[in-house]
């Protein structure tokens, strides 16, 4: 059973390191959180590596697309120098990287498979069976989430035992035959489009809640009291200072 904790750090501690970098789930375990989100998305040649972007140029010195670039160029990129001179270096890590490290730091995580369009199945079987190779026996339950149906639905079909969450900007119409159609353990809803009704109605129908991305503490207290489970957060360490 999975016990969901409050404060979850979003791609990693990425207010104090280079998101979904080893640097940023170093820095999340070092921030005493106990889970992180990461994405993970196909290389052009179907590896899974953890980074949030469609396209390279935000956050490393490649440019163009992830979906588009081969692995033998992603692994060369520089993924930290963006944020600051002292992760100069830092790399686009594996999905088989990340989950060795985390097992590593003892962390929990919420894995969001984020598949480019058309690869919405294979991300997630790509991304599902290295969690099935790597994640130990007995360590923290994962949390297998997607804004993609299609791969959501993979997750439950191919019978892989953890739970999932559906992530949405805006609530569907349809998020209750969503929730029973996939066998959803939650959702996963931007905060900013959040209401009091909408979080009692989705708790009401027995299902956990996350809210994305939350960094401001009074947000985060308010979103508490409303009924939310856990919110992803950015600087877990000011929140967990903030919110005991
Ligand atoms: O999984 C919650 C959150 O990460 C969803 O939005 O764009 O930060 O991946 P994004
Ligand atoms: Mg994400």
């Amino acid at each position: 059973m999975l016990e969901l904790p409050r404060i979850i750090a979003h791609r990693g501690a990425s207010a104090s390191a280079p998101e979904n970098t080893i640097a940023a789930f170093r820095a999340a375990a070092a921030a005493g959180a106990t889970y992180v989100e990461f994405d993970s998305s196909l290389t052009s040649d179907g590896r899974p590596v953890v980074f949030h972007d469609d396209a390279l140029d935000r956050t490393t010195d490649g440019t163009g697309l992830l979906a588009e670039t081969s692995f033998e160029i992603i692994k060369h990129l520089d993924a930290g120098s963006w944020f600051g001179p002292r992760f100069a270096g830092e790399l686009v890590p594996t999905l088989e990287e990340v989950l060795e490290a985390l097992a590593d730091l003892g962390l929990g995580f919420n894995m969001e498979i984020k598949p480019d369009r058309g690869r919405e199945a294979e991300t997630a079987r790509m991304s599902l069976t290295a969690v099935a190779d790597i994640w130990p026996t007995g360590a923290a339950v994962p949390l297998i989430s997607s804004f993609s149906r299609a791969s959501v639905a993979v997750a439950k079909d191919s019978g892989a035992p953890w739970p999932r969450s559906f992530l949405f900007d805006r609530r569907p119409e349809d998020w209750r035959e969503i929730g029973e159609t996939l066998a959803l353990f939650g959702f996963g809803a931007n905060h900013t489009h959040l209401d009091e009704r909408q979080v009692a109605e989705i708790k009401d129908a027995g299902y956990r809640l996350s809210a994305y991305t939350v960094n401001a503490p009074e947000r985060a207290s308010l979103l508490f009291n409303w009924g939310v489970d856990a919110i992803f957060t950015d600087d877990p360490a000011m929140m967990l200072r903030s919110i005991p």
